[in-house]
């Protein structure tokens, strides 16, 4: 396996979405949907806790690849609002792994300054949960450059019901002309409101689907699917997406020769 650093050498400032040091284009904001925990475990016999488990130092490893990349938000999905359906042994598991994943994860966050922040309709996690977010948040509220953002008990359906009843609350009270509403105040009532659009979405396992997952801020992003399980996807296979990325061309609607002449 190739070392971390070695893939991932050290820079001295973000390149992002454009002609890197290295000669690449890196993606400034990088959102993944963290799938396959459960058939990895399976397909092993193991208990799908055992799945999540591993996926969980995926998580550190993935983190630490994609700032060192020069990647400056790292947009993880890691329960969705749909997940409540699971067991409430395998829910009890996810809850108590990201108690102490954000405890130990944590420290490195803070030591190398990386600002953490949650997603989601979050005030409904349990209690011990909540505590540890706000706790590692408020320790790191003051970096910038990099971030770690983890989308918790989220769904873009129901972010986007959210940011519908403040908007209507704020027409209420006269605060919007609704007939003025433009993209931009939803935006900015969603949950992402100051954080960039997704360049690349990363989905492992082969699953094909974005399954209500940042669908708003993804209306531009490059998708990337891979048959790797979120256990086994490692630093080399997080740059192989990034590799495939600087070969796609944006065109956001135009031409490629009008990409060309900007
Ligand atoms: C999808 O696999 C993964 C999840 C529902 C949870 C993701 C959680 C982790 C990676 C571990 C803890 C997270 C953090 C942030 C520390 P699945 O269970 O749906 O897999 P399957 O589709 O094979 O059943």
């Amino acid at each position: 396996m190739t070392p971390i650093k070695k893939l991932f050498p050290k820079r001295t400032a973000a390149k992002s979405s454009k002609p890197g040091g290295m000669g690449e284009k890196i993606p400034r904001h990088v959102a993944i949907i963290m799938d396959g925990n459960g058939r990895w475990a399976k397909s092993r016999n193991k208990p799908r806790t055992e799945g999540h488990k591993i996926g969980a130092k995926r998580v550190s490893e993935i983190t630490e690849a994609a700032m060192r990349s020069g990647v400056e938000f790292l947009t993880l999905f890691a329960f969705s609002s749909e997940n409540w359906n699971r067991p409430k042994s395998e829910i009890d598991a996810l809850m108590n792994l990201l108690v102490i994943s954000i405890k130990t994860h944590g420290k490195k966050l803070v030591k190398d300054r990386v600002r953490f922040r949650a997603i989601g309709n979050v005030s409904a996690l349990p209690k011990k949960c909540l505590n540890a977010i706000e706790k590692l948040e408020e320790k790191t509220k003051n970096f910038d450059g990099r971030n770690l953002v983890l989308a918790l008990n989220y769904g873009a359906r129901d972010e986007l019901v959210r940011a519908v009843r403040k908007i209507s609350n704020s027409a209420k009270i006269g605060e919007i002309d609704p007939n003025k509403i433009e993209w931009e105040d939803v935006a900015r009532n969603l949950d992402t409101a100051d954080i960039p659009d997704p360049d690349l979405l990363i989905r492992t396992s082969g699953e094909m689907r974005l399954s209500n997952y940042l669908l708003m801020q993804s209306a531009y992003a490059e998708l990337y699917f891979t048959d790797v399980c979120w256990p086994d996807f490692t630093a080399e296979e997080f740059s192989k997406a990034l590799k495939e990325y600087g070969r796609r061309e944006r065109r956001y609607g135009l031409t490629g020769e009008q990409i060309l002449e900007r």
